[in-house]
């Protein structure tokens, strides 16, 4: 039995990493990886929190990078759950650089990834039902539904 619906709010997870030389090129341009892995980690803690099961990622969708991220930014991902259908979730990350200097921010990449709940025997297992609380909860479910559609399309599952 899943648990009861929860909101979106209820699994929004924020990280915020100082950006070091390691993280990036040796022009100080952080790499794509480090932030997809960032993306990847902060996504999942979102889908736990919604599901308080094990989960993985079963897809990430096309990350366009839209501004270049430096050595010494603040880089902030924000993830949050979008919409959830029987066992799987999107999750909608937001990337953000911050220049702890001045505290201007640039919104650097938005992503989605679909979480995919597993029972003990590692097989896909229901999740809660969302409840889309506020208008931007309700936008993003509904923008979330089309873009399911799209993706399992895509997979030749629809
Ligand atoms: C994700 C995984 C569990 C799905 O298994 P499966 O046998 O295809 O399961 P199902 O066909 O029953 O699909 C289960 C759910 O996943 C969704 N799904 C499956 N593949 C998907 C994909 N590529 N993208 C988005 N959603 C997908 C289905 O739509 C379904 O959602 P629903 O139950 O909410 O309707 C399996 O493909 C897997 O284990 N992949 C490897 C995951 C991994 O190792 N990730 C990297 C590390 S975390």
């Amino acid at each position: 039995m899943s648990e009861q619906g929860k909101t979106p709010s209820a699994s929004m997870t924020t990280v915020t990493k100082l950006m070091m030389p390691m993280d990036a090129s040796v022009s100080g341009n952080v790499f794509g990886g480090t932030i997809l892995k960032l993306i990847d980690e902060v996504g999942s803690i979102a889908a736990v929190r919604h599901a308080r099961k094990n989960i993985v990622t079963a897809s990430v969708d096309q990350m366009n990078f839209l501004a270049p991220v430096h050595v010494g930014d603040l880089l902030r991902v924000i993830a949050s759950v979008n919409y959830v259908h029987k066992t799987s979730m999107e999750i909608g990350v937001r990337v953000e650089a911050e220049d702890p200097l001045t505290g201007k921010i640039r919104h650097t990449g938005t992503c989605y990834l679909t979480c995919v709940a597993l029972d003990k025997y590692g097989r896909p297992t229901p999740v809660p039902t969302l409840i889309p609380d506020t208008e931007q909860d309700k936008r993003h479910w509904a923008e979330a539904e089309v873009r399911r559609d799209h993706r399992l399309q895509h997979l030749g599952k629809k």
